[in-house]
């Protein structure tokens, strides 16, 4: 059973006021609060365990070692990858595909390939992209989505050739909510001889993930979203494409033997692991993941799934209300404008009433104009929601409404 109110008090963020009132947290999707498990083990690691990590053979540098290298084999199980070989750290999920652009796109693409995105991609799997198209003289293309924010199979499929070397996108956008079908969309890039990497940013904190029923040859997220701290980031990806790319940053802990002149590199993971790395932060992530695995991926979609309905129930119930993004795959992310309102208005009302909403373009500047906004306001769910913050929300908007 999903103990609601229990996993609530594991979150002392939670029990914060803000002028007598309750701490509204609806901005998961910026980034997500932390339980108290999470705290502790940064706490203790700092306290009892710290030294770096990979380079000493004394006590506590060792435990650190230990301690990563298991925060590692965390990540791996978490998304059911082959191998720890495959699980690279990086600061975050920016880090980590700017990583794959800069050392596998640099090897592999060239003039004329194809990179394919849609339209619904945050900047951090769209900006990259852009550079290298412009560096390698590759074709940046991007398909569709629908007026609801929809995933339109036949606009991927139009866009979709021989051509493609890489598809590049979101499992689940972090302004529509819509949830990509990216196991269909990694058959048919593979078909076609293309990589696909998968930004999973916002799908790991509301589902499952398993990389070999994916079959997805990148995948990337962040830390700070799934729980745990801010500052460390994953990439996945196929050991063999790893071990085929050169390196990203060059220094400490990623050479097998360095001499004046030249130098030959680590084994994968390390390779793309350059100084001494976020060490702590990937150990608090591991506790993170442990968390969500121990409430179980499958109760926390079943809650949000609830509150989705809930949501759409509420807010029915507001006059002007208008949902931006109500594709029927849709997770617990809610884009939204009230009547003729500006978001930034909205969410400081929304603010003295204790309820934190995100406004702006949301780093996705060219799918919220492509709904036909240059700024919404956005409420987004994490495992920790429940519906007294929906009804928290609802009656805070229509607060706003009496003032505008
Ligand atoms: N990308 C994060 C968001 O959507 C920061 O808010």
């Amino acid at each position: 059973m999903y103990d609601i109110e229990k996993i609530r008090s594991d979150f002392p963020i939670l029990a914060r006021t803000f002028d007598g009132k309750p701490n509204v947290y609806l901005d998961t999707a910026a980034s997500a609060q932390k339980p108290q498990v999470v705290i502790d083990t940064l706490v203790r690691v700092y306290s009892e365990s710290y030294a770096n990590v990979h380079r000493s053979a004394y006590a506590l540098a060792e435990e650190m070692t230990a301690n990563y290298e298991q925060a590692r084999e965390i990540v791996r199980g978490f998304l059911n990858a082959r191998s720890i070989k495959e699980i690279v750290f990086t600061r975050n999920a920016t880090e980590s595909i700017n990583l794959v652009a800069a050392t596998w796109a640099e090897k592999f693409l060239k003039e004329g390939d194809e990179i394919l995105v849609s339209q619904a991609e945050h900047h951090a799997n769209l900006v990259p992209w852009q550079m290298v198209a412009l560096k390698k003289g590759c074709v940046l293309k991007v398909f569709k989505v629908g007026d609801d924010g929809s995933y339109l199979p036949e606009e991927f499929a139009k866009n979709l050739s021989e051509k493609t070397k890489l598809v590049a996108v979101s499992a689940m956008s972090n302004v529509l909510g819509t949830i990509f079908p990216v196991w269909e969309m990694a058959k048919a890039a593979h078909a076609v001889g293309a990589k696909i990497l998968v930004d999973a940013c916002q799908f790991a904190v509301h589902h499952k993930i398993d990389v070999q029923a994916l079959d997805c040859d990148f995948l990337a997220f962040s830390g700070h979203k799934t729980y745990g701290p801010a500052g460390i980031g994953i990439l996945y990806a196929k050991e063999q494409i790893l071990r085929d790319m050169p390196p990203y940053q060059t220094g400490g802990d990623m050479v097998e033997k360095v001499t004046y002149q030249q130098t030959t590199f680590a084994e994968p993971p390390a390779r793309f692991e350059a100084g001494t790395p976020s060490m702590v932060d990937a150990i608090g992530l591991g506790a993170a993941l442990q968390y969500m695995q121990a409430l179980g991926l499958e109760n926390i979609m079943a809650h949000e799934k609830e509150l989705c309905t809930y949501m759409f129930d509420e807010t029915k119930k507001i006059e002007g209300f208008k949902h931006i993004g109500t594709a029927p795959t849709k997770g617990g992310v809610f884009s939204f404008a009230v009547g003729n309102i500006h978001p930034q208005d909205l969410a400081y009302v929304l603010s003295k009433e204790g309820v934190a909403i995100r406004v702006g373009h949301h780093c996705a500047e060219p799918i919220v104009e492509r709904m036909g906004y240059t700024s919404v306001a956005r409420a987004s769910f994490g495992l920790y929601t429940n519906k007294a913050d929906i009804d928290a929300f609802v009656a805070a908007v229509k607060k706003a409404q009496r003032f505008f």
